[in-house]
């Protein structure tokens, strides 16, 4: 029988962390190096953040302004979505220049002050890299454009004659993830239709060929450039691309590629030679560290179909970790979460690696509404008990904002509002992403929320639903029972039980509904996936819970964690 057993400072809900314990920042409570094996990261979609200079944009000194709040939520560190100089066709995603802030964001100036105060708070800063693309508008790619077929400027990117009697088919069958054709034809400077060039997102991110030395160097530049402007580490977008077959040849299933992030293009992405770039960015942040004993990161972006396949990313020569997207499109049901916890947790672990966990990122539907189903009302409670037992699973987790508010999705912006090229690329709704990138409700009963000061020139980028007012920061600070007040105490509880120090999950077992593990030989969590109330795995009361929880019983949608001893 397991009988609970609370620890003095984690019985009292709320409270400060003992001032022992409260040193340890961001320190791991794993054994050996490396800060970022249980860290919990807040990810920062600067632009939809907050505004500090009301031209209805987040930028960088709002997010700095905001910092105290992350401190206070407890998370380790921050990663910011791209910042650098962009058209903004995909937010950022489409860089013109890897080493400058766009104005819009701000200046170095700016970051500088965003590093500095991170330190000061001790926080971690990982930023955003870029390596499968550019912007079209990047000098790169408008000296390609100028230059002639077969000329060394093209050859920084996959550029190639078309099909067809006059070359007016594209190379391949590839489409692109956003919709489309991943081709498009150039006029060249005879004025006539030329070649193609490959994109694997939008027209306006042409893909870089990494068969070229010169973009593995120019990146090792970049790298190096931010890590003197003193970040703790990268998060690598599409991590998984960056080669592609070095013959181009035709997909068997093109339509399967598009944006079915599990079952990828496999001619397009998880080519072996991507590996030995992990490698020579893994060595650039180990001299920096050797430098001065500060650990790096380079988190990535790795969407490939299995843990498995996952792991080879994060040997230990490689990425210290990817990020594990699988709880991302679980749906809410028992045996579903205990099999993909299992194989990430076997398949990650072995490599020396730890899980980072995601519920919730700027490309997803928010678990408030995406764990919903037909069920409006439950979404909260189960996005809460998700959140409850993901903090309770071994390894990194990441929070996106807005998620300790317990946003919803927003599924109603009229058509000419939304931004997403998804949209614009397909003519459809599905899988758009504006939803969960409105901007932070902050404060006050109306939009802008806080986000910008009241007197604002302009509106927010995207418009705040009025329904937000139930969730600014002001109110859930205010509630102690609201999602603000359960994800700062689980972070608490992680920073302080040396339970979380361990590497292993053992599972109980307490009947079709319930998910329970252990931690440790002192931590129990369990989730109810059913709809009607379960007999609680532990006899006492629970050390925090997502929703009501009395003695002997947890509810349907709820999550509990309980400080054990084993008799
Ligand atoms: C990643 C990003 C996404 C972006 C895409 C293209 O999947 O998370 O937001 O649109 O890469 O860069």
């Amino acid at each position: 029988m397991i009988t609970s057993a609370l620890p003095d400072e984690a019985a009292r809900p709320f409270a400060e962390p003992h001032p022992d314990r409260s040193a340890r920042t961001t320190t791991s409570l794993l054994p050996g190096k490396g800060w970022w094996r249980d860290a919990v990261i807040y990810q920062v979609y600067v632009r939809s953040f907050s505004d500090s200079n009301g031209d209805g944009i987040g930028d960088l000194a709002g997010v700095r302004e905001r910092l105290p709040y992350l401190k206070r939520l407890g998370v380790d560190g921050v990663w910011l979505n791209p910042f650098y100089v962009s058209p903004q066709h995909d937010h950022g995603y489409d860089i013109a220049d890897h080493c400058a802030v766009d104005p819009v964001y701000g200046d170095l100036e700016d970051f500088a002050r965003l590093v500095d105060e991170c330190r000061l708070l001790g926080l971690k800063l990982v930023v955003d890299t870029v390596p499968n693309h550019c912007s079209s508008r990047h000098p790169w790619f408008q000296q390609a454009l100028a230059a002639a077929p077969g000329s060394p400027e093209r050859a920084r990117f996959h550029f190639a004659d078309g099909r067809g009697e006059a070359g007016e088919l594209p190379p391949n069958n590839w489409r692109a993830m956003f919709g489309g054709p991943a081709w498009t034809r150039v006029v060249e400077a005879d004025g006539n239709p030329g070649q193609w060039y490959l994109h694997m997102f939008t027209t306006e991110q042409p893909d870089f060929n990494w068969r070229n030395p010169a973009i593995a160097e120019e990146f090792e530049r970049i790298l190096r450039f931010w890590l003197d402007q003193g970040v703790d580490g990268f998060r690598i977008d599409v991590a998984a691309g960056l080669f592609k077959h070095p013959l181009l040849p035709d997909s068997a299933d093109p339509e399967a590629d598009e944006r079915t992030r599990d079952s990828v293009n496999p001619l397009a992405w998880n080519q072996p030679e991507v590996h030995q770039v992990w490698r020579a960015w893994r060595a650039i942040c180990e001299q920096y560290t050797a430098r001065d004993g500060r650990d790096r990161l380079l988190v990535g972006e790795a969407s490939v179909p299995t843990p498995a396949q996952q792991a080879e990313y994060v040997r230990p020569d490689e990425l210290h970790q990817a990020f594990f997207f699988h709880l991302l499109h679980a749906p809410w049901d028992r045996e579903h979460f205990q099999r993909v916890i299992d194989e990430a947790v076997r398949d990650i672990t072995a490599t020396g690696s730890t899980v980072t966990w995601v519920l919730n990122n700027h490309d997803q539907v928010r678990t408030v509404s995406r764990f919903a189903g037909t069920d409006p009302v439950a979404g909260p409670a189960r996005a809460a008990a998700a959140a409850l037992l993901m903090l309770a699973l071994p390894g990194a987790a990441y929070i996106y904002q807005g998620e300790e508010l317990g946003l919803p999705e927003v599924t109603d912006l009229p058509d000419e509002l939304i931004t997403d090229p998804i949209f614009h690329r397909t003519g459809s709704r599905t899988g758009i992403r504006d939803g969960c990138r409105i901007p932070m409700p902050w404060s006050g009963g109306h939009a802008p929320f806080g986000f910008s000061s009241d007197d604002a020139p302009a509106r927010p980028w995207l418009p705040q639903p009025e329904h937000f007012a139930a969730h600014t920061a002001e109110r859930v600070l205010a509630d102690t029972g609201s999602f603000w007040h359960l994800y700062r105490e689980a972070l608490q509880l992680r920073r302080t039980m040396p339970q979380f120090g361990e590497h292993s999950i053992k599972w109980l077992d307490c009947g079709p509904d319930v998910l329970a593990l252990t931690r440790g030989d002192g931590l129990v969590c369990a989730v109810n996936f059913g709809v009607g109330p379960a007999p609680a795995p532990v006899a006492g009361a629970p050390l925090i819970a997502s929703g009501p929880c009395p003695p002997g019983v947890l509810p349907a949608a709820t999550a509990a964690w309980w400080a054990t001893a084993t008799s």
